[in-house]
């Protein structure tokens, strides 16, 4: 299956449980600056779409698409690495938990990115590195560990295709987001026992049923048995958690970029 057409398999009832958070929207809105017009690639059901601009969505599954609010803009069936739109047509251009699904042209839709947007270029991603350490994969799901150092590009390597003048921004996950990725589970050991909750993250959703089952059981037996207190009694009480969401903020113009 390629990477475009996972979310027709993964993407049923996403946009139910991944439902945006204001403050994670807030940051990415500050990010793209003053941004009039804003192009999101792998745009899914919309969230942190800006509201206040004129917005071009470019989404690949159907699936996803289907699951975007009457509200939210029309969508643009291409992929990252071809994008069907000329050279600087808006200010910004931004993505959201899509770049690990583009390989192996993730350098070239960054590239695609940056030839459309006038302006700002804004990645949010994940740095595996550190998303490996939360308890989740660390100590039961060794497997999207080791699947994310492989298949999230390494944040410098992205800062890179952008250029010099990118900024990376650390974005705590509150503990009481509205977005279920997998990285709010940080907060919330009981959501391993959702299988909703689970089908919503593609960590999850990429396993075997016999790795998820060994998952599931492991951490109901740590929850009953008061084992996942006693180690992480801490997160209870915790706001909020860097579990590895990173905003990669390119500044570079179109226009500085010709003169290097
Ligand atoms: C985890 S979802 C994120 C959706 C949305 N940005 C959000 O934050 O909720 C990843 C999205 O990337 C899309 N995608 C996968 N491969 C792509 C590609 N090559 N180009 C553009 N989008 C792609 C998927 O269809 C999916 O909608």
């Amino acid at each position: 299956m390629s990477t475009d057409q996972r979310y027709d398999r993964i993407g049923h009832g996403y946009a139910e449980l991944r439902r945006e958070d204001p403050r994670i929207a807030a940051r990415i809105r500050l990010a793209l600056g003053g941004a009039k017009s804003v192009l999101n690639v792998g745009a899914g059901a919309g969230s942190y779409e800006p509201t206040d601009c004129l917005v071009v969505a470019v989404e690949p599954s159907q699936v996803m698409v289907s699951q975007r609010a009457a509200s939210r803009t029309p969508v643009i069936r291409a992929l990252a690495q071809a994008l069907p739109l000329r050279d600087g047509c808006v200010d910004a251009a931004m993505s959201v938990l899509s770049i690990h699904h583009w390989a192996p042209h993730a350098e070239a839709g960054v590239r695609e990115m940056r030839r459309v947007a006038r302006g700002r270029v804004v990645i949010g991603t994940i740095d595996a590195e550190v998303s490996g350490e939360m308890w989740l994969m660390a100590e039961y799901l060794h497997e999207v560990a080791a699947l994310d150092r492989r298949i999230f590009p390494p944040i410098d390597v992205i800062r890179e295709w952008l250029g010099p003048h990118t900024e990376v921004v650390v974005v705590p996950v509150p503990a009481d987001t509205t977005d279920w990725t997998l990285m709010s589970f940080w907060a919330h050991p009981e959501r391993v026992l959702d299988a909703g909750a689970r089908a919503a993250t593609s960590g999850f959703a990429r396993m075997t049923p016999e790795v998820v089952q060994r998952v599931v059981q492991a951490v109901r037996d740590d929850l009953r048995s008061g084992t996942w207190d006693e180690r992480h009694a801490e997160l209870r009480r915790a706001k909020e958690l860097d579990v590895g969401l990173r905003l990669l903020v390119s500044r570079e113009t179109r226009g500085s970029q010709d003169r290097h």
